[in-house]
């Protein structure tokens, strides 16, 4: 029999999902995916080592000592010799043992070891699952690069209902092999830049003129992008989140400089435009902080506009083949964002209403339509900043497979430009 190309290392913890493991097993098997296992001791009270040999047809490994023997492979070499480690199911127990790096047994130690990507399936209570002790640890894998695979809702084998069940062996499996097979993401080979978060305009050294803006909706579409397999770089102004992993961050302060590092990449194939970019700065920022003189008058500031990115961007004679820009306001989004499509000369505009009943600064959540040059081509009801920056990303990827949506008839004006 031919040698499988690609390899996974499945790690099975303890958890009544253990069963759903050797129908994973079973699906890379018939997808020609070779796989290597290690059963945990309490994984192995609910699936037993023979049968998960007999659907692997590789010996199963279980103890760290187990390898000592001279004809087997070192624990080492066993972390590393597969493509991938997935675990599933991943308890809370080894989930909190794999943030703090415990090491007390073969799994634990293979995942300390490991030189190669981890994917892990978490399934438990869901109040386990809630838990901050477990959301936190699941954070901290997320940021070292960890890829979870979200537990979904639904009733448990303990009787509660909710988070925490592990998902379907084929939704896993599917998962895994786009992992392991990244040249078949729809957007491989694509190189995207994305703006986000506030840019902040010096007035002195202590302050500065900026706007409100988190950052997430942006970073999320970096994210996505990600996801689906583009080499993206993310120019953030100052925001409060972590560097996402995978993404090349550059952190600007002001506008000049948000402007000068999407210059740099503007022979990409994507720009998406989320910064909330101050329109103007101070025109000529003090060296010393400025003092205040009670009694007398306020200074004043004189102020010069700000280049505008996203227009300089589509403008561009190199311009990236879809440029994507944002538009928050207060009142008529579509029919305002539809202007400001036709007058930045973007692609695309993701409009959103300000309003009480979607303040969207900071929130998580969002509500968006998106408009093309031939008016509204989507409305996305109110959801998570990650769910949208994942529609936005599916039209992206969308376009490069149809053509455009939009009209692409006024793209030969960019060479003008
Ligand atoms: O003009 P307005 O700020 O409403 O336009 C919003 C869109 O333009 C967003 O995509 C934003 O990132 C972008 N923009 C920019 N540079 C500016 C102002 C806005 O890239 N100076």
């Amino acid at each position: 029999m031919a040698q499988p190309t690609k390899s996974v290392l499945l790690i099975i913890s303890g958890g009544i999902a253990a069963y759903k493991s050797l129908e994973l097993i079973r699906l890379f098997k018939k997808d020609g995916i070779g796989v290597q296992t290690i059963l945990t001791k309490s994984g192995a009270e609910f699936v037993t080592p023979l049968s998960i040999q007999a659907l692997s047809g590789n010996k199963v490994y279980q103890d760290l000592w187990d390898l000592t023997a001279e004809s087997e492979m070192g624990h080492i070499e066993l972390s590393r010799a597969a493509d991938l480690i997935l675990v599933a199911p991943a308890t809370a127990n080894i989930l909190a043992k794999m943030t703090h790096g415990i090491a007390d047994d073969l799994a634990t130690t293979c995942l300390l070891a490991t030189n190669k990507p981890v994917i892990a399936a978490p399934a438990m209570n869901v109040k386990m699952w809630e838990n901050a002790a477990t959301q936190d640890n699941i954070a901290t894998l997320k940021k070292r690069g960890i890829d979870i695979i979200q537990p979904e809702e639904g009733d448990m084998a303990c009787g509660e209902y909710g988070e925490g069940r592990l998902p379907d062996p084929e939704t896993i499996f599917s998962i895994v092999k786009k992992k392991l097979n990244p040249e078949t993401l729809p957007l491989h080979g694509k190189i995207a830049f994305v703006t986000a978060g506030p840019t902040y305009e010096a007035i002195d050294p202590v302050r500065f003129i900026g706007n409100h803006s988190s950052g997430k909706q942006g970073y999320a579409i970096a994210e996505a992008l990600r996801d689906a397999g583009a080499e993206v770089t993310l120019i953030s102004g100052p925001t409060r989140l972590q560097d996402p992993h995978g993404v090349k961050t550059v952190h600007v302060t002001s506008a000049q400089e948000m402007l000068d590092a999407s210059l740099e990449r503007i022979d990409s194939d994507i720009a998406i435009c989320t910064a909330a970019v101050s329109d103007w700065r101070s025109t000529e920022p003090a060296d010393q902080k400025i003092k205040k003189q009670t009694g007398a008058d306020a200074p004043t500031l004189v102020l010069t506009e700000n280049p505008d990115i996203l227009a300089t961007i589509s403008k561009h004679k190199s311009r990236p083949a879809l440029v994507i820009g944002f538009a928050a306001e207060t009142q008529e989004a579509e029919k305002n964002a539809k202007e400001k499509l036709l007058k930045k000369g973007c692609d695309w505009i993701i409009a959103n209403e300000i309003s009480i009943t979607n303040p969207v600064f900071g929130q998580d959540t969002n509500t968006a339509a998106l408009i093309t040059r031939n008016g509204v081509e989507e409305s996305w009801k109110t959801q998570t900043k990650v769910d949208i920056a994942r529609k936005i990303v599916e039209k992206t990827a969308l376009f490069f497979y149809q053509g455009s949506t939009a009209d692409t008839s006024w793209q030969d004006n960019k060479e003008r430009a």
